[in-house]
C-alpha cells in the first residue's frame, strides 16, 4: 500500500473523501482557533485498586524465540480486551541483558499483518534494527541476533511497519529491554523490588471494552489521546510498598501523550538517568516532562511515611503545549503497607558523562519540522491560514520534516561512520509537540532555544529521543556508530510518524 492509497484507506481519506470540503474548513478553522478544548481527551480517574503487574526481568539468554499474536487480557478490571502482545498478554517480556551480551532471538509473526521489531534505544547493525523495509510477514519469522555494546539503561522494543507503528504498539506490542553493566552495579541502587518498571499508555475502548484505535483526521494532526491511563497493562493500578527507597524505571509507550510526571503529595524526587543511562548527578526536582519514547529513572524517598498513607504517580498539568497539558491525572496509586530497615544514601556522583566536544563536528545539519501548513501557519486567529488559497486539502497538511514526508526509497542524509555531527532540530515555526527519535545512535543535547529555553535534568545525559515542545529548537551532537545502512529520524509522536514525519539517513 503506497502513501496515497493509506490516505484513502484510513479515516484521514475518508474525512478527506467523505465530509464535503466546506465542513472541513470549518472543523479546521474551528481546530486552529481552540486547539485546546478540541482535541482534549478527558481522563478518566480510577478507583485505584488494581494491583500493579510488575513484569520480571528475564536474561535474553533464555530467550530464544518471541512470537506477536493476540491474546486475551484484563486491562480495566474484570472486562476482558482482546490485545496484541509477545507472550500470553499484552506487552512483551521484560528482557534483560548484560553489557557485552549476545542477544539471539527467533521473531514469529502469528498475526494477520506484517510486522517486525525495532530495539529502541539499541544501537544495532541496520539489519537488525526493525526498519520499515524489514517487516516479516503475516506466518513468517526473522532471526534477530546482536550483540549489546552500550552503557546500562532502560531501553525498550515495539514494531515498526510503515504506517501501522502506532496501532500495533498500542494494541500491545512493546517490551522493556534493559542494560546492565558494573559501573551502574557498583552503585548499589534500590533494586529487587524496589526497583519498579513502568510503563504508562493510554487508551480509549469501545462499549463493549475491546481496543479503539480510530484516529480521525484532528488525532493524525495531534495525536490519538485516550481516556484510561493504564501502567504495565492495566487501568488504575495500586503498588503497595514499603517505607523505603524505590527506584521507578519509567517508559512512557503511550502514541502521543506527554506526562509531566509527579507524586500527589508535591514531594521532591531525583532524576538519575533518562534514554540511555544514568546522568552524572542525581538532581532532585518535583516534576518532569516525559514524551512519548522517553525514558526516566527516577529515585524516590518513601522512607518517612507512616503506614496507611496513600501517594499517587500523577500527572500535573502543564503549559506551553496548545494541544495538551490542560489536564492533571493520577496514573498509579503507590500504599504505604509495610515498615522497612532498609537505609539508602542517593550517590552524589553517579556516571562520567563526558561531553562531545562542539569542535570535532564535522557537519551542521537542520532539520525542520512543519505541520499544518497550507500556504499559512497555524498561529492563533489566523483561520484562513489553514487552508491556503485553493482549499483543497493534501498531504502537506500533515507533518513534514524539511518539506518531506517518509517516502522509502529516499535518503535525506548520508553521514560518516565514526565522525561527529550536530544535528539542528527546529520546530520554530510550528505550535506543536514532536518528540524526535534518531535510531542507530545516542546523543547529548547542546541546547534548546525558544519554548523552554532549557534543558531539563533529564536532558543533561545520554539521549535518543527529545522533546520539541512549541517554537522550540535543540542543538544534539552525536557520533555515529560502525554501523553502515539506513536508519531513521522520526517524531515518536506515533501518529504523526505513521502519517510521514520520518526520513532516512544513511551511514555509510
Ligand atoms: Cu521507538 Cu523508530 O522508534
Ligand atoms: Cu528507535
Ligand atoms: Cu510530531
Amino acid at each position: 500500500m503506497d502513501r496515497r492509497d493509506f490516505i484513502k484507506k484510513s479515516s484521514l481519506g475518508a474525512a478527506l473523501g467523505l465530509i464535503a470540503p466546506s465542513l472541513l474548513l470549518e472543523s479546521c478553522r474551528k481546530s486552529s482557533m481552540q486547539m485546546n478544548s478540541f482535541s482534549q481527551v478527558k481522563v478518566i480517574d480510577g478507583l485505584f485498586n488494581t494491583p500493579l503487574p510488575i513484569p520480571s526481568p528475564v536474561n535474553a539468554s533464555s530467550i530464544s524465540s518471541l512470537t506477536a499474536q493476540r491474546a486475551t487480557t484484563s486491562i480495566i478490571k474484570n472486562k476482558s480486551t482482546s490485545v496484541y502482545g509477545c507472550h500470553n498478554g499484552i506487552l512483551g517480556p521484560f528482557i534483560k541483558v548484560n553489557n557485552g551480551d549476545a542477544v539471539s532471538i527467533s521473531f514469529a509473526n502469528s498475526l494477520s499483518e506484517e510486522t517486525n521489531v525495532h530495539w529502541h534505544g539499541l544501537l544495532v547493525p541496520q539489519n537488525m534494527d526493525g526498519h520499515p523495509d524489514n517487516v516479516i510477514q503475516s506466518g513468517g519469522s526473522y532471526q534477530y541476533n546482536f550483540v549489546v555494546n552500550q552503557r546500562a539503561g532502560l531501553y525498550w522494543y515495539h514494531p515498526h511497519p510503515n504506517m501501522k507503528t502506532a496501532r500495533q504498539a498500542y494494541m500491545g506490542l512493546a517490551g522493556f529491554f534493559i542494560v546492565n553493566d558494573a559501573e551502574e552495579a557498583a552503585l548499589n541502587l534500590p533494586s529487587g523490588d524496589a526497583e519498579i518498571p513502568i510503563v504508562i499508555q493510554d487508551k480509549r475502548f469501545h462499549p463493549d471494552y475491546s481496543l479503539n484505535y480510530s484516529p480521525n483526521m484532528m488525532d493524525v494532526m495531534n495525536g490519538f489521546f485516550g481516556q484510561y491511563i493504564v501502567v504495565n497493562g492495566v487501568f488504575s493500578p495500586t503498588k503497595d510498598i514499603s517505607t523505603k527507597w524505590y527506584r521507578l524505571r519509567v517508559l512512557n509507550g503511550s502514541t502521543a501523550r506527554v506526562y509531566n510526571l509527579a507524586l500527589s503529595n508535591g514531594a521532591n524526587f531525583y532524576v538519575i538517568g533518562s534514554d540511555a543511562g544514568l546522568l552524572s548527578t542525581a538532581e532532585s526536582t518535583s516534576s518532569i516532562l516525559l514524551a512519548p519514547g522517553e525514558r526516566i529513572d527516577l529515585l524516590v524517598d518513601f522512607t518517612s511515611y507512616g503506614i496507611g498513607t496513600e501517594i499517587y504517580l500523577q500527572s500535573n498539568s502543564f503549559s506551553g503545549a496548545t494541544i495538551q497539558g490542560d489536564d492533571s491525572f493520577k496514573i498509579l496509586k503507590f500504599a504505604v503497607t509495610q515498615s522497612s530497615s532498609d537505609s539508602f544514601t542517593p550517590p552524589t556522583t553517579l556516571s562520567a558523562i563526558t561531553p562531545i566536544p562542539v569542535s570535532q563536528a564535522v557537519n551542521t545539519r537542520t532539520w525542520t519540522l512543519g505541520g499544518m501548513n497550507m500556504g499559512g501557519n497555524m498561529s492563533g486567529g489566523n483561520s484562513g491560514g489553514m487552508m491556503g488559497g485553493s482549499g483543497n486539502m493534501n498531504m502537506q497538511m500533515l507533518h513534514t520534516i524539511n518539506g518531506k514526508t517518509y517516502q522509502s526509497n529516499e535518503i535525506l542524509a548520508t553521514v560518516s561512520a565514526g565522525t561527529t555531527e550536530i544535528w539542528e532540530i527546529d520546530n520554530s515555526n510550528n505550535d506543536e509537540i514532536h518528540p524526535m527519535h534518531i535510531h542507530g545512535v545516542q546523543f547529548q543535547i547542546l541546547s534548546r532555544t525558544g519554548g523552554r529555553n532549557v534543558l531539563v535534568a533529564s536532558e543533561k545525559g545520554w539521549k535518543d529521543t527529545v522533546l520539541l515542545m512549541p517554537r522550540e529548537k535543540v542543538r544534539l551532537i552525536m557520533t555515529f556508530p560502525q554501523h553502515s545502512g539506513k536508519f531513521l529520524l522520526h517524531c515518536h509522536n506515533l501518529e504523526h510518524e505513521d502519517s510521514g514525519m520520518m526520513v532516512n539517513f544513511e551511514i555509510k
